[in-house]
C-alpha cells in the first residue's frame, strides 16, 4: 500500500470485530515501532503486549475509568508503551536532560506501531486517559515508571474508512 494511502486509511479504530488477533502481526508491529527514530537512537521505550484473553479485559477496564472509552471492551489486544531512561550523547547532558526528547520518542514508536498495525489489516486506538496504577498492579510494572502510551489493537468490525477532519495546510505550514 502506498505510504499516502495508509494515512488515510489509519483511522482510530472504535468497533472491533469478533475476532482474534495473530501473534504473529503483534510482534510485527513490535519490529516495526523499534525501527521509529530517536533522540541520539536512545530508544527510550519498552513495550508490554497484553494478548492473554483473561488479562486483556482487565486492561480494558483501565482505561474506562471516567466512564468513557466504553467500545475498547472489543478490543482483542493492548500495547502498553512505557518510557526507559533515555542515554544521550556526553554533549548533550551537558545541557539537557536525559529524557528531554523521551516524550517524543515514544509518540513516534506508538505510531509507527499504528500504521504496523493498520498496514497488516488491524485496527487501533491510541488511547490516553487510563488508570496507570491499576494498570501498573495488573500489569506488574513498577510504580515509578513513566506510561508513553496506550494502543488499543484488534479487527475492525466494518471495512469503512471515514473522512479524515483536519486544518487545512495553509493553516499548519508555510514555506519560506
Ligand atoms: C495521545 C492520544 C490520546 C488519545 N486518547 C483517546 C481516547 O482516550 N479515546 C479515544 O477514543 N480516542 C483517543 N485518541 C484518538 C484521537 O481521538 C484521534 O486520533 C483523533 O480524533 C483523530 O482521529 P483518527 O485517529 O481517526 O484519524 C487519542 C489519540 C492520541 C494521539
Amino acid at each position: 500500500m502506498d505510504f499516502m494511502e495508509l494515512c488515510l486509511k489509519r483511522q482510530s479504530c472504535r468497533d472491533f470485530a469478533d475476532r482474534p488477533v495473530e501473534h504473529d502481526k503483534l510482534v510485527k508491529c513490535l519490529e516495526a515501532a523499534r525501527l521509529a527514530p530517536s533522540g541520539c537512537n536512545s530508544q527510550p521505550w519498552s513495550f508490554v503486549v497484553v494478548e492473554d484473553p483473561k488479562i486483556v479485559p482487565e486492561v480494558a477496564r483501565c482505561s474506562q475509568q471516567l466512564g468513557i472509552n466504553a467500545y475498547i471492551s472489543g478490543a482483542r489486544a493492548f500495547a502498553v508503551v512505557l518510557e526507559e531512561h533515555a542515554v544521550l550523547m556526553p554533549a548533550l547532558r551537558k545541557i539537557i536532560d536525559s529524557q528531554y526528547f523521551a516524550r517524543g520518542d515514544l509518540g513516534a514508536a506508538v505510531v509507527t506501531f499504528c500504521y504496523a498495525a493498520e498496514a497488516q489489516g488491524l485496527g487501533t486506538c491510541i488511547l490516553g486517559i487510563y488508570d496507570r496504577e491499576k494498570m501498573g498492579e495488573l500489569l506488574n510494572i513498577p510504580i515509578d515508571k513513566k506510561f508513553g502510551g496506550l494502543i488499543a489493537i484488534g479487527y475492525p468490525a466494518a471495512d469503512k474508512t471515514r473522512p479524515k477532519s483536519r486544518k487545512p495546510l495553509e493553516e499548519i505550514a508555510r514555506f519560506v
